[in-house]
């Protein structure tokens, strides 16, 4: 599985990036927003420190205006992939985008048939936000199954991003049901490299290396 980190955090994304486990990634608004900095000023940093593929969303709301947002933001690196919003407006502009050989990545999906529409318009990623359903009372793993199911069925090119994770057993589920891709936040990333256990066992084990006799 590949994974994502779902982030605009320069800092973040070089420390994840150091430790040689990252692919790519996803980016919204709201996360830019929190940066305080330019849209393309980020996405441009991000582009020079992943060499993967980077989500930037449009944020046009017609097919026309998203389809030039997304040509626009395409523009920017090869490795841009373009977040298009889940409604009628950006099924069309997916389809127009995918023609022209722009990467599209659907988002705010909540149901396999959004993800079924995505998927034959052409998207290259669908992203299903699993916690944002969770928090309403949702099984949002649910979800993911049931479009990896539907892409399997019918041999669907389009990747399934586990977007909106919360936490490290959400990584494993989205890992055991074969998702392509999790995008996680960066403290769910470092949780995922800690267990009490490897803390115990180290500490022992450089205290025994020391009683060793070096001579
Ligand atoms: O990748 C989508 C993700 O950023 C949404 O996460 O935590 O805002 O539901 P959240």
């Amino acid at each position: 599985m590949k994974i994502f980190l779902d982030t605009a955090n320069i800092d973040h994304i070089r420390e994840a990036n150091s430790w040689g486990i990252l692919d790519g990634v996803t980016t919204n608004p709201t996360l830019i927003a929190k940066e305080g900095k330019k849209f393309e000023e980020v996405v441009k940093e991000i582009c020079g420190i992943v060499d993967g593929p980077i989500s930037a969303e449009a944020v046009c709301t017609e097919c026309d205006d998203i389809v030039n947002e997304a040509k626009a933001l395409s523009k920017i690196h090869k490795n841009i992939v373009v977040k298009i919003a889940m409604n009628v407006e950006g099924l069309k502009a997916v389809k127009r985008l995918s023609k022209e050989g722009v990467k599209t990545n659907v988002t705010l999906v909540f149901s396999p048939n959004q993800a079924l529409l995505a998927a034959k318009a052409g998207a290259s990623y669908v992203s299903p936000f699993i916690g944002r359903l969770d928090d309403i009372g949702q099984e949002g793993m649910e979800i993911v199954e049931q479009i990896l199911t539907i892409y399997r069925n019918y041999r669907f090119s389009t990747e399934v991003i586990v977007a909106s994770i919360r936490h490290p057993i959400h990584v494993v589920q989205a890992a055991m049901i074969g998702a392509d891709v999790a995008t996680v936040p960066f403290p769910v990333l470092e949780r995922m490299t800690k267990h009490s256990l490897t803390d115990v066992g180290i500490d022992r084990f450089l205290k025994d290396y020391d009683k060793i006799p070096k001579k």
